[in-house]
């Protein structure tokens, strides 16, 4: 029988505690581990989450596949027959629920495309992009056409459950009326598929030129986790093993473009940035990961940090280096496939790239801090103290920093209650306390530690006193609205867009004391929010000084002024 240490191990990094195992939850955020796996029991449970079971739930709920996939990946490795009736039942018609609702709408958007209404123009679109017919059956392109209810009608009349589709973010309630409208719109629909092919999520592009959000995607769901899922990784698996690697791309269309070319073992992120997760599907393909960025700004700090999370995972990441500018699409349409070919071949070792990226546009010690402390944070996520001392030597040598400040940084402890292993870094010089303060909101709210969401709803972007900090509050704000990864390169280019990329590297630099993040949160929020309302109180003082006592002004401001001082004790 699958031993479920064994199997979990291979997805989660799991310390014995005491007669049991424990680790940091695959299935939600988190900081210190919560996560517990019973080798007498086979089972497992998150006692931050609640998600549990054994270890065909585990796989079932992980890799996103179906019940007898599950058993079929077990069988081959321990060929044993398990017995139907192990079947988490409700986990497998829940997601077989969420599966058929995708497969019901990509198959609309399919039609849709082919349609004679309105799907001309999106024919002409991907068509103007070059890409065939027969690649749009390939890769299951499709069009959410320009009705507002073409999913929802279509869904009603086959007696479809809209509450999964509504789940799946395929239909949204329209407020107006009290019944759904479609989600996408007028966009050229992307599945996303499982690496069993199924399809889990789509990203949708805009046929606009520069309309935003360019990208709307999915949320997650249950059968669909953006930090774990590679954009075209069920046509490339094969090909990925064949050639003994795997080349990473940002963009969906970077990607179909690379397989229309020839190059089958291309994947791409869905809009995030690459997690140890993603490095975790990769290494157990392949030995070698060849990233190619996009040359611009983002793409390439987007490449610093991929490359260091796969090479924390014992991955030998190259970088190919693209005309400035270029994308991995326009720049395999114009080589072709022999000189793109080339191009792959001449990938930088990732620390060579590193090197390069150093020497060719020499960075402030600020912006050097911020790739140390990228580079590091990536190794440290995978855990592998061993292999970060070793890639610290030659870090070391390449960002000129003494390899013991670098090796005693940040190697972040995670036991429970872990103490950091490593000292703090300096503030960031001339910045006043309160600004401080912001900054060490806005990165905990950047992190995501736990009760981020809740704190989301309680922040307006006015109780941000310093106006960058209120700019980049608002930046955040609508990402989260947008369904952007924070730690994407879509991110950081708005950033960038925006002004602000000097605040971003500062706030990512901003120390957080160990232990309990969610109460730091708390009580961070609750000192940049009474301060605020100590400004209001200050305000309202002054004008109160010049008002006659009785004046029916007066009275209104006495009023506010209570009602701030009430909800500055509420805090
Ligand atoms: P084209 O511009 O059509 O070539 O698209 P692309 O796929 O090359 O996109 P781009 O390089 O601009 O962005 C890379 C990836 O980031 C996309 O494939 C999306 O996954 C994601 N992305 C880009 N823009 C947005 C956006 O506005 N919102 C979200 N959520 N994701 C985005
Ligand atoms: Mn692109």
């Amino acid at each position: 029988m699958a031993d479920i240490v064994e199997v979990i191990s291979r997805h989660v990094e799991l310390r014995r505690a005491g007669t049991n195992f424990k680790g940091l939850c695959p299935f939600h955020e988190e900081k210190t581990p919560s996560f517990m796996v019973s080798p007498d029991k086979q089972i497992f449970h998150c006692f931050g989450c609640g998600k549990g079971g054994n270890v065909f739930t585990f796989l079932i709920e992980i890799e996103g596949v179906s019940f007898p996939e599950a058993v079929r990946t077990l069988g081959r490795q321990y060929g044993v027959e398990v017995a139907e009736r192990e079947v988490p039942e409700e986990v497998r018609t829940r997601n077989e629920n969420y599966y058929r609702a995708n497969e019901f709408a990509s198959r609309l958007y399919e039609n849709l495309l082919a349609g004679t209404r309105g799907g001309d123009r999106a024919r002409r679109y991907l068509t103007s992009r070059k890409i065939p017919p027969e690649v749009w059956a390939e890769f299951r392109l499709g069009y959410s056409g320009p009705g507002r209810e073409q999913l929802y009608r279509a869904a009603q009349k086959e007696k479809r459950p809209l509450d999964v589709l509504r789940e799946l973010k395929l239909i949204v309630s329209h407020t107006d009326t009290k019944g759904y409208v479609d989600y996408f719109r007028e966009r050229v629909m992307f599945p996303i598929h499982s690496a069993s092919g199924r399809v889990i999520a789509f990203g949708a592009r805009t046929l606009e030129k520069d309309a935003e959000p360019k990208y709307l995607n999915s949320v997650e769901s249950p059968i669909y986790s953006k930090r774990r899922t590679l954009f075209g990784l069920h046509k490339a698996r094969d090909a990925i093993r064949e050639s003994r690697s795997a080349v990473l791309v940002e963009g969906y269309t970077d990607c179909i473009s690379l397989h229309m070319n020839g190059f089958v073992n291309a994947v791409a992120s869905c809009g995030t940035a690459i997690t140890a997760d993603h490095a975790g599907v990769l290494r157990r393909l392949t030995q070698k990961v060849i990233l190619v960025p996009d040359a611009d700004h983002a793409g390439l700090q987007a490449a610093v940090v991929a490359g260091a999370v796969l090479l924390g995972a014992g991955i030998d990441v190259k970088v190919a280096r693209l005309d400035p500018g270029a994308d991995p699409d326009t720049a395999v349409q114009a080589a072709g496939r022999e000189k793109f070919g080339k191009i792959l071949g001449g990938a930088l070792d990732y620390l060579e790239f590193l090197d390069y990226i150093m020497k060719d546009k020499p960075p402030t010690p600020r912006e050097r801090e911020a790739v140390i402390h990228r580079v590091t944070a990536g190794l440290a996520e995978f855990g592998d103290r061993l292999r970060y001392e070793v890639v610290v030597q030659d870090l070391a040598k390449i960002l000129g920093v003494d390899a013991e400040v670098l090796r005693g940084r940040r190697w972040p402890k995670r036991g429970p209650g872990g103490a950091p292993g490593a000292p703090e870094n300096k503030a960031p010089r001339g910045t006043s306390g309160r600004a401080r303060l912001e900054k060490t909101l806005l990165r905990l709210l950047m992190e995501e530690v736990p009760g981020a969401a809740e704190a989301r709803e309680k922040i307006d972007s006015d109780d941000f006193s310093d106006e960058k900090c209120r700019e980049y509050y608002k930046l955040l704000d609508s990402a989260w609205d947008e369904n952007i990864d924070l730690g994407s390169s879509t991110f950081q280019h708005r950033a960038e867009g925006s002004g602000l990329e000097g605040l971003a590297a500062e706030i990512a630099l901003v120390p957080i004391p160990p232990g309990d993040q969610e109460r730091l949160l708390r009580d961070t929020l609750k000192r940049v929010k009474g301060l605020k309302i100590r400004d209001e109180l200050d305000v309202l003082r002054e004008k109160l000084r010049d008002l006659p006592e009785d004046s029916e002004e007066a009275v209104a401001y006495v009023e506010h002024y209570a009602h701030l001082k009430r909800a500055l004790s509420e805090l």
